[in-house]
């Protein structure tokens, strides 16, 4: 059985973008109100006295996009100074890592994975709905000036909409110490435009590559699924996450607490997720939650891809977005 030692936590269920993977088009979304969404101090409680002791000492930070909550750097700032942290990083679409990235940095982080599914400021436009890429290219170039050490930009492969800049985004790897990952579309929270587009196999890309390229095993500092390369003599690596073609699940470490409080033990997993907002808030001490915690904790592997195998994958309560990938 895999040790669960990570836990990705969804600041904010709101995003500024509008990507046609990951938020259903055409259909209004129900955000949280803010007092619904747990509080700074609620979340260091939750990461001092019932994560860190038992086990869980990784954490990212995802959303929505979790640089739109307010005073999200003095968060990270207390997150990294807890005793025992071992990890923090951050998943962002980068529109405000221009301005944040140097903040974010002297608060303690090290590592941010950005979206960036394309080279083509319209192709970007049509794939996130916003015409923003020359404010994410920025935000990228702000945080490789700080020093972001992994960065890694994370691209889904869309067939005949980005899947023919495989070979230019991989080229950014070759003079750059950047992380290119190529995504599997998944199913989730957009299943109209799935079944409509498609996906494409990681090894039909690293073949492209190969014929390219070249390519070689390669490593990454991560805590996440994705399968590492590297072009000969390039500076970075080109990653592949996998999760139509492959199943990775027997070798998962990770669950996932959302901004309201819910903690599920697996991206495809909605109908075991627990409550913790309401006993915290009722008054729970840290033994008792860990206690609830340490109950999903052991089931994990029995429950991890329940849904799934109900066949009910992509039929989801929460989309991509409010769960943070
Ligand atoms: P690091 O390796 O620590 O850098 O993190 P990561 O690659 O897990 O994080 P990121 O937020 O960049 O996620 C990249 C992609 O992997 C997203 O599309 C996620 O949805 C996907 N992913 C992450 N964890 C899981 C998981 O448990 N199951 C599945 N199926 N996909 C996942
Ligand atoms: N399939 C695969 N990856 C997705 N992401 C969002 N929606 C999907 C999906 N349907 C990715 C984003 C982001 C990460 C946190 O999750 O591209 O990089
Ligand atoms: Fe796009 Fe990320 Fe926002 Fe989803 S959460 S719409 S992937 S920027």
């Amino acid at each position: 059985m895999n040790t669960v030692n990570y836990l990705r936590i969804s600041l904010v269920d709101r995003c500024n973008f509008r990507c046609s993977y990951c938020m259903p088009t055409g259909e209004a979304i129900t955000y949280l109100h803010r007092s619904e969404i747990l509080s700074y101090e609620e979340l260091l409680f939750l990461v001092g006295e019932v994560f860190l002791p038992l086990g869980i000492d990784r954490f990212r930070l995802t959303g929505g996009e979790p640089l739109l909550r307010r005073g999200v750097v003095g968060f990270v700032r207390a997150l990294v100074g807890l005793p025992g942290v071992a990890d923090v990083s951050l998943s962002t679409n980068a529109y405000l890592l221009e301005e944040l990235a140097e903040d974010l940095y002297t608060a303690g982080l090290r590592r941010v994975n950005i979206s960036l599914d394309s080279l083509d400021p319209g192709v970007f436009a049509r794939i996130t709905g916003r015409d923003h890429w020359h404010k994410v290219w920025a935000g990228i170039q702000a945080a490789h000036r700080v020093g972001f050490d992994p960065l890694k930009l994370n691209i889904v492969v869309l067939p005949g909409i980005n899947e023919q800049e495989v070979p230019a985004l991989a080229a950014l790897t070759l003079d750059r110490l950047w992380h290119v990952r190529f995504i599997e579309f998944m199913p989730i929270g957009n299943t109209g435009y799935f079944e409509q587009a498609g996906w494409v196999d990681s090894e039909a890309l690293r073949r492209r590559i190969r014929e390219r390229f070249g390519l070689a095993q390669g490593t990454c500092y991560g805590n996440g699924p994705a399968d590492v390369f590297q072009i000969p003599g390039a500076k970075g690596t080109v990653g592949f996450i996998s999760q139509m073609s492959e199943c990775f699940c027997s070798r998962c470490n990770r669950v996932r607490l959302a901004a309201d409080g819910f903690l599920r033990p697996c991206l495809l997993n909605e109908a075991d997720q627990i409550d913790l907002k309401t006993p915290l808030r009722a008054g729970a001490g840290a033994a008792q939650l860990r206690e609830l915690v340490s109950e999903l904790l052991l089931r994990k592997p029995e429950i991890n891809f329940r849904e799934r195998d109900r066949g009910t994958t992509g039929f989801y309560g929460r989309t991509m977005s409010q769960i943070g990938g």
